[in-house]
């Protein structure tokens, strides 16, 4: 298979379109059994939240995870669009004046700014809780049991112990600056955990054996890790107009980054050793993983 970078950014623009489609159905006005409204201004926050732009790579994860280990693409493309929900309301909060406070998202105004702060946060609340409605529903063809597997491993992901935990410790982090192991576990909650569903996820919808399952999280824990300090670099290196958010803004805050502690050679020395180490984790399933090992070059690599 084609697996250039070239290859590998048409494939992510074609899921990208993919799961815009689905999750535009799923945003829509029609409302699902048992609902009692759609109150039509949060229905348009959450659409917007969602549908701004985004380069839509933890889908890609989801969707390839899945397919290389022999999933149903309808099923994962499902499971990829309540991952995205999760993903995009934790953008919508982390924007918000009491966290980052910025204005500017993927090259639009933040949700708050659009609409404003309480609309914002309910339009995160309601995209989580989403995201779970989404796996759960009659239409995500999959057994009980993996619907399950994939319930426990997404509010494991998102919760206390990943993503919003490490969201609290970013922010206690910009007033006590932690140490290499403090910033490495707070980067593995907050960016790493989803990223980790991700790829873990594919291996659920699959049915996967665990070997793989495992294998595929310990991938994902790795571009996690490399995601993040890509960001980190980006931050510093990067504009405004590039990124489609604002950029310059972590060591103004006092961010706990890598890149704060260690410097830009250090850090891209280390992303180069992750996208290595993620690589070796896919050797076992040689050709046939060259999208995921593109993925991982792609999230080092990447320009915004
Ligand atoms: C941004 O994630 C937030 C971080 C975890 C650093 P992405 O860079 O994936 O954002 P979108 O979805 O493409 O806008
Ligand atoms: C984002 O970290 C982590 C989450 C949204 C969970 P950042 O605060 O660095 O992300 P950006 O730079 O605003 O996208
Ligand atoms: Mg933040
Ligand atoms: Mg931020
Ligand atoms: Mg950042």
């Amino acid at each position: 298979m084609d697996a250039s970078p070239e290859a590998f950014e048409t494939r992510l623009k074609t899921n990208a379109r993919e799961i815009e489609a689905v999750l535009d159905r799923l945003l829509s006005d029609r409302m699902l059994n048992d609902e009692i409204d759609r109150p039509e201004n949060l229905r348009a926050a959450m659409h917007y939240a969602v549908l701004n732009g985004g380069k839509r790579l933890r889908p890609l994860l989801v969707v390839e995870s899945a397919l290389l280990l022999g999933g149903d693409k309808e099923a994962a493309l499902r499971v990829a669009a309540a991952l995205e929900c999760v993903h995009c309301y934790s953008l919508v909060h982390d924007d918000l004046p009491a966290m980052d406070d910025d204005d500017l998202r993927r090259g639009k105004p933040t949700v708050h700014i659009a609409f404003d702060e309480a609309t914002a946060i309910l339009a995160g609340d309601s995209l989580l809780t989403y995201a779970f409605d989404i796996i759960a529903a009659d239409e995500t063809k999959l057994p009980d049991q993996s619907k399950v597997a994939l319930t426990l491993a997404l509010a494991r992901a998102a919760g206390l112990g990943g993503m919003a935990g490490g969201q609290a410790l970013d922010l206690a982090a910009e007033k006590n600056a932690p140490g290499e192991p403090g910033i490495v576990t707070l980067q593995a909650m907050k960016t790493g955990a989803l990223i980790r569903f991700a790829c873990e996820a594919g291996a659920i919808v699959a049915g996967a054996p665990s070997d793989d399952r495992k294998r595929l999280r310990a991938f994902g824990e790795k571009i996690g890790l490399a995601f993040q300090l890509a960001d980190d670099i980006l931050d510093l290196t990067s504009d405004a107009a590039t990124m489609g958010k604002a950029t310059g803004k972590d060591a103004g805050r006092g961010k706990g980054t890598l890149v704060g502690l260690h410097g830009i050679d250090w850090a891209e020395a280390r992303l180069a050793e992750h996208v290595r180490e993620a690589e070796a984790l896919l050797s076992p399933y040689a050709e046939r993983s060259t999208i995921l090992a593109e993925a991982a070059r792609f999230i080092a690599g990447r320009k915004s």
